[in-house]
């Protein structure tokens, strides 16, 4: 207690919860269309929305070997991403999830917003399983995202370029 942000911080069980509901209304809204822009903005109003500590929620598009902002929610980001530096990049160069509990921890972190603490960034993969795009998260407070998080957003982020 004492921190005024402490109620930013969610329980795994509590998360598992929320991120079962939004599994479910995002399934039902992305088979609506089947662009990829269209769905990745949808992915974002309604994650930023319903989890709290979500302080910036986004796409990066990975575009002629450039990582450019895609949809997004929250505070003005960076427009392009310095190659291979940051969060971002380490998640599409090595096709893997990134979880930053301390943001200013990570050698070459990109700051956008000074506000963010500690971030979560996940590949995009195509129907060809190539690496389109990166989702990113940053929370105001350290240590927001846990491997429940990490494991519900790869989840999420395969609805992107499903054709199911
Ligand atoms: N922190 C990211 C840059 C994007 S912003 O957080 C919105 C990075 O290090 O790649």
């Amino acid at each position: 207690m004492g921190d005024s942000k402490d109620h930013y911080k969610m329980e795994n069980k509590k998360k598992e919860g929320r991120y079962f509901r939004i599994y479910t209304q995002l399934k039902e809204l992305l088979n609506k269309t089947d662009d990829p822009l269209a769905r990745m903005s949808s992915v974002c109003a309604v994650l930023h929305h319903k989890m709290d500590y979500y302080f910036w929620t986004g796409f990066y598009l990975l575009k002629e070997g450039k990582l450019i902002v895609g949809p997004y929610q929250g505070p003005v980001a960076c427009q392009e991403l310095e190659k291979d530096k940051g969060v971002c990049w380490a998640a599409v160069n090595s096709k893997a999830p990134m979880l930053v509990a301390d943001v200013h921890a990570f050698p070459g972190h990109i700051s956008c917003d000074s506000r963010s603490k500690s971030e979560i960034t996940l590949p995009v993969f195509d129907g060809k399983g190539d690496v389109v795009a990166v989702f990113d998260v940053d929370s105001d407070q350290t240590g927001s995202f846990t491997s429940v998080d990490q494991e519900e957003l790869s989840r999420i982020m395969a609805l992107i370029f499903s054709t199911e």
